[in-house]
Formats: structure tokens, C-alpha cells, sequence
């Protein structure tokens, strides 16, 4: 048989060794990672089951649940109640939204705290309002000092402390969802690195964006893509918090909301192995997003989205998913108060002379926001976090702080070019073989 010379073994091993360190390198610095080759999927049979659970109006001690079935406190009795614009798994309107509280370090306890504050309870005693756990983290007293000579004293005011703070959150569509989750960490770090790295040869040579690159935020399990903050990384992890926090229903994985007045008070899962994934199968399996043609001037309009900046936080194709226009970086969209409005920056910080530990790295400001996907938007009025701008025009024009230059240069447009971005926003519509609900009454507030 031939033989290969050891020379020429040596120089294949090397051409070995060199190939595989460049798809290594490949990979790590220019890759997204693996490119998406199939779309969420699940069998048939799962999907109508978690559609089933999707809808179902829960009740405490619920027959279909494992343990004690909704609550003990809860913000709606189903999943659709919230999610149904534009069909099953849409968004909702702002009579909707999720009051999310957050306790700041404070002397008493220096750990970052966040959760729901809860609309309704089974026992009218675990009643939650801002007003209960305000009474649980009250305002820390400020005080004046005087030291130094009596006659020249230095007189200190430390102002009071609330280390409360509230939002409001509007629901989110989930239609996508799926491609979402699949979307890898590494084509958002490295989007948000290449920006920076561009920007940063672009400042050489005298040019300035002025458009901050985000904040990548990490949380356990990976990038944040999901939540209005980023606050969780895979769309099951999602899915169990909304389980556990708008219905308190507790999942194989997820222990559902404890009520703020009675916070050592625990309990199994009311959803099982089996009934979790079902859900999982309809959320993950949502249909996607489309973008209609709406003809010259939306065509228009999607150019001018790109020549104005837009895009650059709204990137249209992230990770292999195309038409969903998002980083999935946090932003700051808010000008901060003027200053001497008491506390730092936004009015939310203790004051320092109470030398109470920072924010953690990871846990966004409270003006922070991940810039949400804009496929579907044309069917998710209202808009913005907390559903504060009625018109897609006036969630434009409330993007300040970072966003500034490209709302400097949207302003400077024609009033037909103004008009053509908001048609291109237009054609982002909700899918159309979006289930519909069974019962549309299900979204009536506080139904019981
Ligand atoms: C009381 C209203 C309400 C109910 C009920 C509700 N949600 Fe939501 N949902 C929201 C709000 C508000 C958000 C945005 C929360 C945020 O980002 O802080 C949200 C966000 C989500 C997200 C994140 C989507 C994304 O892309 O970021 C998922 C997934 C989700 N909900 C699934 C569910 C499921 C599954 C159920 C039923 C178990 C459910 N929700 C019940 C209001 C609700
Ligand atoms: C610096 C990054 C950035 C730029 C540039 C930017 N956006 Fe945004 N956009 C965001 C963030 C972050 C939010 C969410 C803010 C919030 O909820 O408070 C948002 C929200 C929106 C929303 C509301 C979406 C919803 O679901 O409620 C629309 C519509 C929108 N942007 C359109 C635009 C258009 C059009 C432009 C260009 C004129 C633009 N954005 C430029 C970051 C950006």
C-alpha cells in the first residue's frame, strides 16, 4: 500500500490543525453561532392541548390543576384574557397591564428586590396594592446632622428615602416568540460589538452617530432577550414566571407568586410535566409576524427607516430570523428630570450619604428599556412599556436620551416622508391564521 512520507504526514496534520483553528475562528468572531435551519415545531396533538390551557379560565382549586389551581393571587384567571389582539397569543390593552414593583438596597436590607404587585387574591386577606408594600419596605427617614464647632457648625440633610418603585407594563405580543428563542446570544453580542467597533472608526476620522450602543443584559441561562427588560432568557422560563405570576399557578420548575403579606407561604406545582410542555407547544408555535405590502409609500417609508437610524436599534434581521427588528439591547429612551429634582439622575436614587450598595450590573436602571421587536406592531396599540403612546407617531416621538439624533432627523423630514415611516410601521400586522378566541369575553377585566 502507499505510504505517505512523514514530511507530507506532517504537512497534512498541519493543514489539519490550520483548518479546523480557522472555522474555530470563524466561529467565535464572525459567526452568529449556528444558522437557524428549522422553525419551532411541535406535534399537533401538544399544540391544541396547550391551546386548551392557553384559554382555559382558571378557578381556584381547579379541577385541571395539580395543586391549589389559580392564586393565591393572580392578575387574570387565563393567558388569553391578557394575550389576544389580533388573535390567541396577541397583545393586550392597557387596562391589561402588569404593576411590577422593585425595593432598592436599603439600610434594613441591602439586597435588590423586584416582583408583582398583584391585582387580585383568592383570601381577601392577601389583598395586594402599592400601598401594602410600601407598608412591607417603608420610606427610610431622613435626618439633619450638625458636627463641627458650635459656633461654625456643618449642617448635613439627608432627605427621606422611598426605596419603592412601581411600572406599569403593557402585554407583549408572543406571536414569533418561537424564533425569538431561537435566536442565538452570539448574533446580539456581536451586533452589539461590530456597532461598537464601527462607531469607534468612525470617531476617528472626526464622525460621531451619537447613537449609544446598548446594554447587553445577562441574566442566568444566557442573554435577555424576552420581557420588556430582557429580564429572562428562553421563552420557557418566561412562560413558567407568567404561569407563576399573572394566574399563580406553579410549574415543575416555577413555585407560583407568593402573596407579599404572607411570604413564607409555599405550595407544589399546579401544572405538571406534561400540561407545561403542551403550553410550551402552543406559545413556542405561535404563527410569526408579516410584513404586508402597502404598497410606494410604505416602501418609502422603509428606506427612510433605515436612512434615519431607526434601524440601527430596530435591526430588521437578527441571528437568522428576518423581519423582526429588534437588538434586543437596552436603551434609554427618557431625558432625565432637571436637576435638583431630589435624589440622582431619574429621581430613583438613595441619596449617598446613606453609602447603600448599587444597583446590581445586571439588574437594568429604571430607565432602561430592550428595544422591543417591531414585527406586528401595526396590531399592538398601545405602545411603549407602559402603553403610553396611543399612536405608532407618538411612540416615535417620545424616543429621546439615545435615541435623540434619530428623532432629530425623523422631525426633520416632510410631513409625506413623517407619514411614509409610520405606513412602513403599517405593514408590520399581526399573522393571519392567528387562532382566534373561542370565547372573546375572556378578556374582561376581572372577570369572575
Ligand atoms: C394580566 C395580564 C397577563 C396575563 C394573564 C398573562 N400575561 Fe403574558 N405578559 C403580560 C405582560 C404585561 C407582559 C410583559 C411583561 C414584561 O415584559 O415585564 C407579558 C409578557 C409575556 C411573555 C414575554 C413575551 C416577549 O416576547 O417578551 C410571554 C412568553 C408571556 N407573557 C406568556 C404568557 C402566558 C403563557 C400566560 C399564561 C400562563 C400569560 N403570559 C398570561 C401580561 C399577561
Ligand atoms: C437608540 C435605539 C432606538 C432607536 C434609534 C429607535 N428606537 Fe424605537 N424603540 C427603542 C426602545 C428601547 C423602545 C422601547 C421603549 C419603551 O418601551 O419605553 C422602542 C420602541 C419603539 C416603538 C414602540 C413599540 C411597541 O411595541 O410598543 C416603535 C413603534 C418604535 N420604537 C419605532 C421606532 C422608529 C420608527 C424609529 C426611528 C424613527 C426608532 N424606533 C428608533 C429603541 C430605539
Amino acid at each position: 500500500m502507499h505510504r505517505l512520507s512523514p514530511s507530507a504526514q506532517r504537512r497534512l496534520v498541519g493543514t489539519g490543525v490550520l483548518a479546523v483553528a480557522a472555522a474555530a475562528g470563524y466561529y467565535y468572531f464572525l459567526s452568529d453561532g449556528f444558522p437557524i435551519l428549522w422553525g419551532p415545531s411541535a406535534r399537533a396533538s401538544e399544540v391544541a392541548a396547550g391551546r386548551d390551557l392557553f384559554e382555559h379560565e382558571w378557578q381556584p382549586n381547579d379541577p385541571l390543576a395539580r395543586g391549589d389551581g389559580l392564586g393565591p393571587v393572580f392578575n387574570a384567571r387565563s393567558c388569553a384574557a391578557c394575550h389576544f389582539q389580533g388573535g390567541l397569543g396577541g397583545g393586550g390593552g392597557r387596562e391589561h397591564n402588569v404593576t411590577a414593583f422593585e425595593v432598592l438596597p436599603r439600610p434594613a436590607d441591602p439586597t435588590f428586590k423586584a416582583g408583582t404587585v398583584h391585582h387580585f387574591s383568592v383570601d381577601p386577606a392577601h389583598k395586594e396594592t402599592v400601598g401594602v408594600v410600601k407598608k412591607q419596605f417603608p420610606t427610610v427617614l431622613g435626618r439633619t446632622t450638625r458636627t463641627g464647632p458650635d459656633n461654625c457648625p456643618t449642617i448635613t440633610v439627608i432627605p427621606d428615602f422611598d426605596p419603592v418603585r412601581t411600572d406599569s407594563v403593557q402585554t407583549t405580543a408572543l406571536f414569533g416568540a418561537g424564533w425569538v428563542d431561537l435566536i442565538s446570544d452570539r448574533a446580539i453580542i456581536r451586533n452589539a460589538r461590530s456597532r461598537g467597533l464601527r462607531a469607534a472608526a468612525r470617531e476617528l476620522q472626526g464622525e460621531f452617530d451619537n447613537i449609544p450602543v446598548g446594554r447587553v443584559r445577562h441574566v442566568a441561562g444566557g442573554v435577555g432577550k424576552f420581557g420588556w427588560k430582557g429580564q429572562f432568557a428562553s421563552l420557557s422560563e418566561f412562560v413558567a414566571a407568567a404561569c407563576a405570576n399573572e394566574l399563580g399557578l406553579g410549574t415543575p420548575t416555577t413555585e407560583q407568586a407568593r402573596p407579599i403579606a404572607d411570604p413564607n407561604r409555599t405550595a407544589g406545582p399546579d401544572l405538571d410535566e406534561k400540561q407545561f410542555r403542551n403550553l410550551m407547544a402552543f406559545v413556542k408555535t405561535l404563527p410569526r409576524p408579516v410584513e404586508v405590502d402597502g404598497g410606494a409609500p410604505a416602501a418609502r417609508g422603509k428606506e427612510l427607516f433605515g436612512a434615519v437610524g431607526c434601524a440601527v436599534c430596530h435591526v430588521p434581521d437578527m441571528g437568522g430570523v428576518k423581519g423582526v427588528y429588534s437588538d434586543f439591547l437596552l436603551y434609554t429612551l427618557e431625558d432625565p428630570p432637571p436637576p435638583g429634582g431630589g435624589g440622582g439622575g431619574y429621581g430613583t436614587e438613595p441619596p449617598p450619604q446613606l453609602n447603600l450598595p448599587d444597583r446590581p450590573e445586571d439588574e437594568p436602571r429604571p430607565q432602561e428599556w430592550k428595544t422591543p421587536p417591531l414585527w406586528g406592531v401595526a396590531d399592538s396599540a398601545p405602545y411603549l412599556h407602559d402603553g403610553s403612546a396611543a399612536t405608532l407617531r407618538d411612540a416615535i416621538l417620545k424616543h429621546r436620551a439615545d435615541a435623540k439624533t434619530v428623532t432629530e432627523r425623523f422631525k426633520g423630514l416632510s410631513a409625506d416622508d413623517q407619514a411614509a415611516v409610520v405606513a412602513f410601521l403599517g405593514t408590520l400586522k399581526a399573522p393571519p391564521d392567528a387562532t382566534p378566541l373561542r370565547d372573546p369575553s375572556v378578556t374582561r377585566l376581572g372577570r369572575r
